[in-house]
Parts: structure tokens; sequence; C-alpha cells
């Protein structure tokens, strides 16, 4: 270390004394947190604060009609003690699509990037450490609230950003194993919400999950909604199946969430690993016979491989009937991960250094 960094590093807040290797997927209170406000028409500077209440009207459009959208990101410690985000300006984007569809007032790139910084700076002591497994989950929200009634817009809006320390989203750490069950129920419709991360597409999906618990699954896969034949999505992650020769395909439906850790994935598969990455319509019963190995990605599921899915009532397994994960899934997860946490060079260019 040169003697600036040695300065820069002992200004930082002592960790947290958390057993990060123990932590789950829950929130867990920090001391601070960013809001801005939108009111006549503009976006308030934004503030960081202590109170980790939001005191609404009761007549707020987000409590009635749904009238809001969030984000889930991480934030990660490097082995040199930097913390990296990974592409937030692809949330900062989807998150101002979501606002476009749901007549809310977009976040600037620059306020929803300052929001998160600020959050994550803030709450440093929160971060979990190089190697811990963990990481700082961060959640960007926007709601609509005020006084209303009947259904309509609402007229001021809080962009907020808490961050909570995490660990795993399936129960056992790294590569953990789950297993999907088809579900009976719809997420969402062709032309509807179901590429936008708003809350309204979560409420009806809880049901399914809990339907697919019972089965012994993990979580509900998602068939499209008009034929339920081509693979959606699972409730919290996308989709990738490596496929018989070297094919590597997630479906290409207008309906699921366009997951950074998807787009990403496909990326390092087709020029990393020499992979024929195709996004197309999957036909789940016709084509299952091929799939050598399935996983489920996102900011939080990272890649979780598919041991098996339950489809007409019965169980279908994949690479070793579900006991481990294949080589494909191993190598995507660790290049993707490798980059997430600055272990391995960032070539293309998507993590983003948070100055301390
Ligand atoms: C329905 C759904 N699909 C996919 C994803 C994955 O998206 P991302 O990789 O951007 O986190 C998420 C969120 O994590 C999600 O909620």
């Amino acid at each position: 270390m040169t003697t600036s960094q040695t300065t820069v590093a002992n200004k930082l807040p002592e960790k947290k004394a958390l057993n990060w290797a123990e932590l789950g997927f829950s929130y867990q209170p920090t001391e601070y947190r960013f809001r801005a406000i939108h009111k006549d028409g503009k976006w308030s500077e934004g503030e960081l604060i202590t109170s980790d209440m939001i005191s609404v009207h009761e007549g707020a459009p987000a409590l009635h009609y749904a009238q809001q959208c969030f984000e889930g990101l991480k934030a990660q410690t490097a082995p040199d003690g930097r913390v990296l985000l990974f592409r937030p300006e692809l949330n900062a984007e989807r998150m101002r699509q979501a606002a476009g569809r749901l007549l809310m007032p977009e976040v600037p790139e620059a306020l929803f990037i300052r929001g998160v910084e600020e959050a994550v700076r803030a709450n440093y002591a929160w971060i979990p450490p190089h190697g811990s497994g963990a990481s700082l989950y961060i959640r960007p929200m926007l709601i609509g609230v005020g006084q209303n009634l009947g259904l309509k817009t609402a007229k001021e809006f809080e962009f907020r950003v808490f961050v909570s320390p995490v660990g795993p989203y399936y129960k056992s750490a790294g590569l953990a194993v789950i297993s999907l069950a088809v579900s009976e129920l719809d997420r969402a419709a062709p032309a509807g919400t179901g590429n936008f991360k708003i809350g309204a597409n979560y409420a009806g999906g809880l049901l399914a999950t809990r339907l697919a618990q019972e089965l012994g699954a993990n979580e509900a896969l998602f068939l499209d909604a008009r034929e339920r034949r081509y693979i959606d999505e699972a409730g919290s992650a996308n989709i990738v199946v490596a496929m018989t020769g070297g094919r590597f395909v997630t479906p290409g439906s207008s309906a699921v969430l366009p997951s950074v850790t998807r787009r990403s994935v496909m990326t390092l598969a087709e020029n990393e690993m020499g992979l024929k990455t195709e996004q197309r319509a999957i036909d789940l019963r016709k084509e299952i016979s091929e799939f050598e190995e399935v996983a489920a990605c996102g900011t939080a599921a990272v890649i979780s491989p598919v041991g098996r899915i339950y489809v007409d009532g019965q169980w279908h397994g994949f690479y070793k009937n579900g006991e481990e994960a294949g080589p494909v899934m191993q190598k995507v997860y660790q290049l993707l991960v490798g980059i997430q946490r600055g272990e391995i060079a960032d070539k293309y260019h998507w993590t983003h250094n948070v100055s301390l």
C-alpha cells in the first residue's frame, strides 16, 4: 500500500462485527438510506436520512394501484478493498423504462447512480469484506405517494435507496443446486408488464411460489401465458439452458425481466466459453430432453443451477440428477462472480468503482 492509500483506509469506519458467512437473504437494518422527492415537476437534490420508515398518505397510488417500481443490485468488495457495483447503469435504465410504463417521472441516471453510491458509501461498515461470500444488496425504489382516490397517477413520488448485507438467496452458499416446478398460474401477459421490474408482477407470484414449494421445489417456473408452452422465467430469476451441441439458450420472451445477470452471462458464454448462444422461444416439453444443464440467474440468485424441473406431474433431472452443478454453469459462475468481485480482469468494463 502507498502512504496515501493507507491514509484513506485509516479513515474508513470499522466494519460491523457480523458473521458475514452466515448471512441469509433477509433485511438487516443499516444506518443510512438515500431519499429524493419529485414534486411540482422536479426532483429534489436528494439526501441521506436515517429513518427506515416511509410515511405516506392512506390514498397513495403506490398502495392501491401498485404505482411503484424497484431495482436490485449489489456492491462487492474487491481483493484490494475497492467497492464495486455491477453495471448499475443498466439498473438505472430499467427503472427509467418501468417509470415510463407506469406514468411515473423518470429517475435520471445521474440521480440513480448518486443515490446508490451515497447509500453504499454511508453504510461502508455494512459492506461485507472480500472473501466472505456475502455482498451488500441495494434496493432502489420509486413510489407514487400523496393524497389520491381514483385510478390516476400520483402527483408526488419518492425515490429511495436502502441497502442490506446479504448472503445467498437460496440456502446453501455458492453454487446451490435448486429445483423448479412449472406453475399453472401465469406471471405476465405477452403485452403486459412482465418485462418491467414493478411490484405488481410479484404479488401475483407469491401463491405460485408457495404452490411450487409445496411440491418440494424452491421456486415456480412460469411458462408463456398465451400457450403455456414456452419457458418465460422463474419467480425472481431468468433462465439459461446449456443444450446439446454446445448451445447456450435463453428464452426470447417479451414477458420476462431483461436480467442484467442473464445479459452478462450470455456474453460470457459466447465470448469466453465459445458456446453458441441463442435467444429464442424454448418449447419446454419438446426440448427438455436436449437440456444438459439449466440455471436460474439474477442479482440475488447469481447462477443457481437447476437440478430438476417438475413438469406435468413428473420430475425431470439434469446434470447428475441435480446432485451437483454441471461444468458449464460452474464455469459461467466463476467468470461472472470473478468479475463482480474484482478477482479477474474486467475487460468488458462492467464494474463501477464507488469512491470511498
Ligand atoms: C422476475 C425476475 N427475473 C429476473 C431477475 C434477474 O434480474 P437481474 O439479473 O437484473 O437481477 C429478477 C431480479 O433479480 C427478477 O425479479
